[in-house]
């Protein structure tokens, strides 16, 4: 087994690191009760369900079933394994942690990794100045990027070869599985050799805010498909995690971020003086990305392709922003496909005017409509009427909804009070069919169903939380998983009846013969963040039950013994009927 952190190191991060001073740094929590209440980091939610346990120094979210302890926050939080979280935690209080080797290892891969992108980005960028860069400087000076540009966001180019890089990271000492795991290096089926993955592009090395070059984009010099080339997830990146350009625009962005969907659109905006752009990484926004922005910036204008697929990714990417509580808006462009397109033919004057004209998504849904509609006629009219009602009744303030229900009114020369009507009608509609959706996820839920965490719990429900609650005792007391760890209760792991409860089990028992002493936390070593949200959730339904412990485990033990010797019983009968039907 791995060599760990020793115990007591991490008693003592864990004490010096109040959960409620940790898990302030990033939600704002406000006490109710004897806890604290805030709203959670890990999911877009209006009201709080994310609370922190002072007594019991745990969270949990009601919402979305995050929790643990301040390790596991940390590790969901600042995406870390167990002890990269415990390191953080450390440093944080000021703590040093004795060096372990194989901890040594892992830190030191992912530092040797950004080593390789920064050699690597280096060396792409000579190519692009080098003859053998030639076509793809011409490609860039065709889309107008200029040199300073092109040396600002460290532009390059990858040699039409399958090993030019390869070699160039050899020489510079890089193994060839480094290569492979920072998704610069690929493995051929055939062969079994590596080879450089990124071949004929013009590279877009992607810069975090720490400056470090975390991964690339590598674009075709023609019409040639895949398009782009982008770095898939790799020890040092995370494409759900990180912006492009965000490095630069976090310092000019206080007041507005504007969101594109391309590198190209991004790389132009910051060559015209619009230092502010940032883009996702070749994929749909994501939460999270959604809460980095929030913590740089007030409002965000996005400026999405207009094609109807990039309008799409707009509606998206605005619910989600506006969850985050942004004050979003939509750019609308005419006579350019995108941003870079609209600076190149109408200049950065007439983009500075789209911006500010940016509409709210109302405003922006009711002219589609009003252009989609002939208003005049009033069978054309009451469609309109009713495509817009749709909209606004699903605007969740009642003041936005009325200054919504007068401007359109006045507009379509209707009464007010008849508009209202049918939105309130189609609010009661939305409403019934979201509670069907609830309830129908509440059964699934009940049921197991979709239960990746756990997905052995639906098989056989009354053992599965007879076992929980065993878990929720045993977890709450020491004293008393010391007595089953003694085989005073005569339960063993081959009780068990779900494979994740079998787990728990074995670890929880594990690590107190490690150190002779348990709290739950201690399995943030052996399980995901995802996991240590279930666990502390059932750990917390503890809190509800008996307050004999003792009692109530022997009775859990009996029943889940007793349905496993149904099921192995069943089992039993099964083959035997077979038996006789083969006879
Ligand atoms: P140009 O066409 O050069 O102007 O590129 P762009 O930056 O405007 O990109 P586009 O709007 O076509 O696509 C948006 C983003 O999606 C790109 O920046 C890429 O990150 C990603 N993307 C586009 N095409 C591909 C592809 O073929 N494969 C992958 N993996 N990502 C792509
Ligand atoms: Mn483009």
């Amino acid at each position: 087994m791995a060599m760990r952190i020793p115990p007591a190191v991490i008693e003592e991060i864990k004490f010096r690191n109040d959960i409620e001073s940790v898990v302030s740094s990033y939600v704002n929590l406000k006490p109710a009760g004897s806890n604290l209440i805030g709203l959670c980091p890990f999911h877009s939610e209006k009201t709080p369900s994310f609370t922190v346990f002072k007594n019991t120094q745990t969270c949990y979210c009601f919402g979305c079933g995050s929790g643990g302890d301040v390790v596991t926050f940390i590790m969901k939080m600042e995406n870390l394994d167990y002890v990269g979280a415990l390191e953080f935690l450390a440093k944080r209080v000021g703590l040093t942690i004795p060096r372990d080797p194989v901890d040594e290892e892992r830190q030191t891969r992912s530092t040797r990794i950004l080593e390789m992108n920064k050699v690597a980005a280096k060396f792409f960028h000579a190519s692009l100045l080098s003859p053998d860069g030639k076509k793809a400087l011409e490609y860039l000076q065709k889309r107008k990027f200029s040199p300073g540009l092109i040396k600002h966001f460290g532009l390059g180019y990858s040699p039409n070869s399958f090993n030019a890089l390869m070699n160039h990271l050899k020489q510079n000492g890089f193994t060839e599985k480094e290569m492979v795991s920072g998704f610069l290096c690929g493995i051929s089926k055939k062969t079994g050799k590596p080879f450089d993955l990124f071949r004929n592009r013009v590279i877009i090395p992607i810069i975090d805010t720490k400056g470090n070059v975390i991964a690339f984009g590598g674009r075709v010099l023609d019409d040639s498909l895949p398009k782009y080339l982008n770095s898939s997830d790799t020890p040092v990146f995370k494409k759900s995690k990180n912006l492009f350009a965000l490095n630069y625009a976090r310092k000019e962005c206080a007041d507005r971020i504007i969101l594109c969907e391309g590198y190209m659109d991004v790389i132009a905006l910051h060559g015209a003086g619009f230092t502010n752009a940032v883009a996702t990484l070749g994929t749909a926004i994501t939460p999270e990305q959604a809460r980095i922005m929030e913590r740089y910036t007030k409002s965000v204008v996005i400026a999405y392709d207009s094609d109807e697929a990039g309008q799409r990714a707009a509606d998206k990417a605005f619910k989600l922003l506006g969850e985050v509580g942004l004050d979003v808006k939509i750019l609308k462009m005419n006579g350019a496909k995108d941003p870079d397109e609209f600076i190149k033919k109408y200049g950065p004057e007439r983009f500075r005017r789209l911006l500010d004209e940016s509409k709210t998504h109302f405003d922006f849904k009711f002219e589609a409509i009003l252009a989609k509609y002939d208003v005049s006629q009033t069978p054309e009219k009451l469609k309109a009427v009713n495509d817009i009602s749709d909209i606004i009744a699903k605007v969740i303030s009642a003041v936005e909804r009325e200054v919504y229900i007068g401007k359109v009114a006045e507009k379509l020369e209707i009464a007010k009070d008849s508009l209202k009507y049918d939105v309130d009608r189609k609010i009661r509609k939305q409403t019934r069919e979201r509670q069907k959706d609830e309830s129908r996820k509440i059964m699934l839920d009940t049921a197991g169903f979709g239960d990746r965490i756990n997905p052995d719990y639906a098989k056989n429900v009354r053992a599965a939380s007879a076992e929980e609650s065993i878990i929720s005792i045993i977890l709450t007391y020491p004293e008393l998983l010391k007595k089953v760890k003694d085989g005073t209760y005569n339960l063993r792991a081959e009780d068990f009846f779900t494979q994740f409860g079998k787990k728990i089990f074995e670890k929880a028992i594990e690590l107190y013969e490690e150190s002779a002493s348990f709290d739950y936390g201690m399995l943030g070593s052996e399980f995901t963040a995802d996991e240590m949200g279930r666990i502390t959730s059932i750990v917390l339904k503890r809190n509800n039950l008996s307050q004999n412990g003792e009692k109530e485990l022997v009775d859990c033990i009996e029943v889940l013994k007793k349905e496993k010797s149904r099921q192995s019983a069943s089992l039993a009968d099964i083959i035997n009927a077979k038996r006789n039907e083969n006879k």
